[in-house]
């Protein structure tokens, strides 16, 4: 069997959780490859809201095993008030959700230094989740990171305090943080010890063995191609390959094992955090689609800016992630907002362009912009794609022919059943 993608294809949030959950109904394994609880996957079930920041968003369907991949940046605090969150919700987990043993783990100094780095970069700041994602990465690659797997092995306690304090000794080059150590590590030493009640797996061998033996397996990226530390808005991404080839690395899944690549794009542009956002609204417009798509961040709570769908961006991430097809989620906003457009072309260096040029930080880049009539209606009853306004089935049927893949799914709402199939 082959492994099918999903991923965001802007700068996060794209609702890559909600379409998890739906379409997990037909997979056996739900996988995370990357990111940790940097994000925030929100997913609507019965009426209540669920917010995910580690745990695969396979984790509400019963009969599916989520895993937690090697790829992944943990910190036990947060997985640990996940599960917590889950338990009181009544939903069972503990016969569904594997750790992969060489998930690197989040020390509390490791979130610190998150914050002391981004203190000291002032105005110049990344804007990151503060949620030590960066500091683990670069441990990792390192060769200095704790790994899950570690402790159960000797001497664990020891490897600890040696990174703990070459933190500390970092931390004295950077503007004061407040923390509390003591605090903070007994907390995650009591999370990291509840965490040992979940099996930890070698996962890049139960995942070729779940596919050898005939299994559906649907990897869950976290972020958006935008973000990616190579070939997203440099220095403005996130730590991680967002992209398909994280797959690969983040699960100890072959290239050839690849197959769907579901790519979820908003019907718009949204960007949490600093960094260039070519066709960033920052007037009255910007506001309203704000209000009317709730966009503030899953979580931070900060409110996320918003612009146009931007097609040179679009096609760049698909070429990237390989997508073979196309999400289009919150179509319903647009319907809720005066005017719509998309960026067709960028206009730099005097010349038109469709590629992104190699630093979007130190390039003016104007958005070539074509209009579109809103719709103005409610879609999120709407269950039939043919039922759509005619306005609302010209735009995606336009986005598809620029972006040049099919778009088999548009979302109108964020409830399970709110999706249309193409
Ligand atoms: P993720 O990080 O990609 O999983 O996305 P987030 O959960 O951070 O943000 C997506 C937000 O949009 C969440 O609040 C979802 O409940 C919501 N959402 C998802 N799809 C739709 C949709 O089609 N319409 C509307 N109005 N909201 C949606
Ligand atoms: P999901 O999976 C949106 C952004 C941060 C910041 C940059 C670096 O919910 O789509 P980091 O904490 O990784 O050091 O932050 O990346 N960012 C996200 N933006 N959605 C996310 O995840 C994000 N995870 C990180 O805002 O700009
Ligand atoms: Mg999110």
């Amino acid at each position: 069997m082959k492994i099918d993608v999903i991923l965001g294809l802007q700068w996060g949030d794209e609702g890559k959780g909600k379409i998890v959950d739906y379409l997990a109904e037909s997979y056996d394994v739900v996988a995370r490859f990357q990111g940790g609880p940097n994000a925030g996957h929100t997913l609507y079930l019965g009426g209540k809201k669920y917010v995910l920041h580690t745990i695969p968003s396979g984790i509400f369907r019963p009969h599916i095993t989520n895993l937690i991949g090697n790829g992944v940046v943990l910190d036990p605090v947060i997985l640990h008030r996940e599960l917590e969150h889950l338990n009181r919700s009544g939903i069972d987990y503990r016969h569904r959700l594997l750790l992969a043993r060489k998930a690197h783990l989040i020390l509390p100094t490791h979130r610190w230094l998150d914050v002391a780095s981004e203190a000291h970069k002032g105005q110049g700041k990344i804007g990151s989740t503060l949620k030590g994602i960066g500091p683990t990465y670069m441990d990792k690659t390192g060769r200095n990171g704790l790994r899950l797997g570690d402790i159960e092995q000797g001497g664990f306690r020891e490897r600890y305090e040696a990174l703990k304090s070459k933190h500390l000794e970092l931390l004295r080059l950077y503007p004061p943080v407040a923390f509390d150590l003591e605090a903070a590590e007994s907390e995650w030493f009591a999370s990291l010890e509840a965490l040992r009640a979940l099996p930890f797996v070698d996962g890049e061998y139960y995942l070729n063995d779940a596919l050898n033996e005939g299994k559906r397996v649907l990897a869950e990226g976290a972020q958006g191609a935008m973000l990616d530390i190579d070939f997203g808005t440099y220095p403005f991404v996130t730590s991680s390959n967002t992209v398909t080839a994280g797959v690969c690395t983040g699960l100890g899944v072959a290239p050839q094992r690849i197959g769907r690549v579901i790519g979820i794009s908003k019907a718009y542009c949204t960007r949490v955090g600093s960094g260039p956002f070519p066709t960033e609204l920052t007037d009255a417009l910007g506001e309203q689609l704000r209000q009317a798509g709730s966009e503030f961040g899953a979580t931070t709570g900060r409110p996320r800016r918003c612009g146009w769908l931007d097609v040179p961006q679009l096609r760049y991430s698909i070429q990237l992630t390989g997508a073979t097809e196309l999400c289009m989620t919150k179509l319903d906003v647009l319907g809720l907002i005066s005017e719509i457009a998309i960026a067709t072309h960028y206009s730099y260096g005097g010349q038109l362009s469709e590629r992104l040029p190699y630093d979007l930080c130190q390039t003016l880049v104007t958005p070539v912009l074509k209009k579109y009539i809103s719709w103005q209606n409610d879609l999120r009853d709407i269950h039939d794609f043919a039922q759509l306004p005619p306005a609302a089935r010209a735009y995606v049927e336009d986005v598809e022919a620029l972006v040049g893949i099919p778009i088999r799914m548009v979302s109108v709402g964020p409830g399970r059943d709110q999706l249309l199939a193409r």
